[in-house]
């Protein structure tokens, strides 16, 4: 009796403390108890942000959190919402939560309908390997108001959609109406008994009208194989719009991508920049001046801005060089039609990676989480949210919902207005057509269109043609330097067999050295898989799921992958479903 009765009261006060402690963890932290938020993907639908998926970390009662007696970080449950109708500070910023049905993921891709007001999550790794399924793509649909719904979207083309690898770490996008995901590493975080890494080579895409998808091959996508890098739609050149790819590493197909993959392949460098026409798949190249952004880089990320002179910029923040081993603080601007990048002022915040940007109210960047050294380390950013202004180049804790149209920074302008767009040195005629040559000079002259200042990343493209671009770009010399160009072209193009375009003669605003390891040029032979299963004996050790009524915790990652993602990141042990099982 009495004994029993011991036994149920310590039950119930085990009960009482466990729901404490499940009561006070939160995916909404206050201010005061906010620790680190990382890998979470973001997009902006109408007057609200919203952002699914990653990790949070959190003090609670004044201490780093041990969820289960043991994590230092939990896994996301909610979607959540900023409204940016209203200016707020990140000290007293509102973050609306939203029910969300699956187990959480991070480094999902992201994929929003902006004229459906819907957005899509697909892929990434299943945080803690937890409840992982079978390839499923989710929609969740915005009720302008800060919420909304999720459902699981059905493939029209469901054979080639159940056939898709599950995996993380792709370049995407979307334009008007397609996603793009762009290279890529599967995973025992990211598919349920998967054995060993595997770089995805080539490029899917979802068609969010047709639901239709696409797996490209090398010949649809202009990377062979490429792993953490980031993308960027500009819808305001090229007919379609053009798709911009930056970073990330070349890894090779059949390499186990383990950390000595991840420290050694080659990177893509921000020098010779790749972009291709998402409709045509078309690719191009252009080499870039300014300050470069030093490479290896991968886990950055990026936001986009149209200005009133009919071009583009995109800023560039943080990320991770994984061979010298650290997190990148820098930030740079990307300038189109220029080619030009701007090193910004570093942000007292901190590095960071696996943080995501949107281009907010304007002429702001949000940058969202991001991890620097691991879940101990607090984010010197309240709420792990950092702005910064495009135009005067400062790093704010403050949202402006009523900041003015965007314009370019002024050392930027005085790029265009000195004449500077007349010194680039095209990789070809086309690319030069792309960016600052009418083909009907009907147009010229005119002024850019009304929503110009928008910093919707994923309209449709631009009805613009180049000639009001380049028009509305340049007034005064430039003008003239525009004429100079377009004469230039016109004689060149007369003297056929005349030199290569690319081959650089004019040190002086092509004085960059090349990166180190830039990327490798040479195409692989087509697809050949022989992933090399590096047998991986059975850790006898049991995993933290299995050891339930024991203190003692192992650390022991038992997939191959694990310590691929978690190097800086305190390890956290994995559940055995995840790929410890093996068969
Ligand atoms: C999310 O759900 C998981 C599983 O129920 C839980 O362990 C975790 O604590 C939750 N995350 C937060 C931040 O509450
Ligand atoms: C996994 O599924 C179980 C059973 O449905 C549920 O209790 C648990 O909360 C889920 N875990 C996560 C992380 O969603
Ligand atoms: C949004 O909120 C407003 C004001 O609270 C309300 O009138 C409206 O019905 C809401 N719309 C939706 C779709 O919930
Ligand atoms: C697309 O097809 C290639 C070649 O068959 C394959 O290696 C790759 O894994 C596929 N991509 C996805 C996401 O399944
Ligand atoms: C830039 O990269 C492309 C491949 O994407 C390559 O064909 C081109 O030669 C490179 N240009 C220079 C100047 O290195
Ligand atoms: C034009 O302005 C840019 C940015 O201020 C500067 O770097 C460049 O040297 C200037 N070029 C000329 C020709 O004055
Ligand atoms: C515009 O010019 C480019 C480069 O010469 C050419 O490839 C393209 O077909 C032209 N487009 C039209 C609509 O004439």
């Amino acid at each position: 009796m009495r004994s029993q009765f011991a036994t149920s009261s310590l039950l119930s006060v085990l009960g009482a403390i466990e729901c404490a402690l499940a009561a006070s963890l939160s995916d909404v932290p206050t201010v005061n108890d906010f620790i680190r938020r990382n890998g979470a993907s973001a997009t902006v639908i109408g007057d609200y942000v919203y952002f699914d998926g990653g990790e949070v970390a959190q003090l609670v009662d004044g201490e780093l959190q041990k969820e289960a007696g043991f994590y230092d970080s939990s896994p996301v449950n909610s979607t959540i919402s900023i409204d940016i109708s209203k200016s707020w500070t990140n000290s007293d910023v509102v973050l609306n939560t939203i029910a969300r049905p699956w187990a959480s993921k991070s480094n999902q891709v992201i994929w929003t309908d902006k004229g459906e007001g819907s957005f899509y999550v697909w892929g990434g790794k299943w945080v803690r390997g937890a409840n992982m399924t079978t390839n499923e793509l989710w929609k969740f649909t915005t009720d302008g108001n800060g919420s909304g719904s999720w459902s699981l979207e059905e493939p029209e083309n469901p054979a080639l959609f159940n056939g898709l690898e599950q995996y993380e770490h792709s370049a995407y996008v979307s334009t008007a109406d397609t996603g793009y995901s762009i290279g890529g590493l599967a995973s025992g975080w990211t598919r349920k008994y998967r054995g060993s890494n595997q770089v995805v080579p080539g490029m899917v895409t979802f068609n969010m009208e047709t639901k239709i998808w696409q797996n490209g091959t090398t010949a649809f996508s202009p990377f062979d194989t490429v792993v953490a890098a980031a993308a960027h739609y500009v819808p305001t050149f090229g007919t379609n719009g053009l798709v911009m790819v930056f970073g990330g590493l070349a890894m090779t197909i059949t390499e186990v991508a383990d950390t000595a993959g991840w420290a050694n392949s080659p990177p893509y460098n921000f020098r010779n920049l790749t972009f291709f026409d998402p409709a045509t798949k078309e690719s191009y190249w252009q080499i870039a001046s300014g300050t470069i952004p030093p490479s290896p880089r991968t886990q950055h990320c990026l936001a986009g801005f149209k200005n009133n002179d009919g071009g583009y910029e995109i800023l560039l923040f943080g990320g991770y060089n994984h061979r010298d081993k650290f997190v990148y603080d820098d930030a740079y601007i990307l300038s189109l039609p220029g080619f030009v990048w701007t090193k910004i002022p570093q942000t007292t915040a901190g590095g960071r990676r696996y943080h995501a940007c949107v281009a907010v109210g304007n002429r702001q960047v949000l940058t969202i989480g991001g991890i620097r050294t691991g879940w101990d380390d607090p984010d010197p950013a309240p709420q792990g949210l950092l702005l910064f202004d495009m135009t005067d180049l400062e790093w704010k804790n403050s949202f402006d919902a009523n900041a003015a149209t965007y314009e370019r920074a002024r050392d930027i302008k005085n790029w265009y207005n000195n004449g500077s767009l007349d010194t680039v040195e095209w990789s070809s005629p086309t690319v030069q057509h792309l960016f600052v040559v009418a083909n009907s000079t009907t147009d010229s002259g005119s002024s850019s269109s009304p929503d110009a200042n928008s910093p919707d990343t994923e309209d449709g493209p631009s009805s613009t043609p180049a000639g009001v671009i380049a028009g509305g770009v340049i007034g005064g010399i430039a003008g003239l330097a525009l004429i100079a160009v377009a004469a230039w072209l016109f004689m060149r193009r007369r003297r056929k067999g005349d030199r290569v375009p690319t081959s650089s003669d004019d040190g002086h605003h092509h004085g960059e050295v090349a990166q180190l390891g830039s990327r490798s040029e040479t195409s692989p032979p087509g697809y050949m898989f022989k992933p090399q299963y590096s047998p991986i004996e059975l850790n006898t050790q049991r995993s933290h799921a299995e050891l339930s009524g024991t203190t003692s915790y192992t650390n022991t990652l038992l997939t191959p992958t694990g310590p691929v993602h978690m190097e800086h990141v305190q390890p956290t042990p994995v559940e055995l479903d995840a790929s410890t099982v093996r068969y």
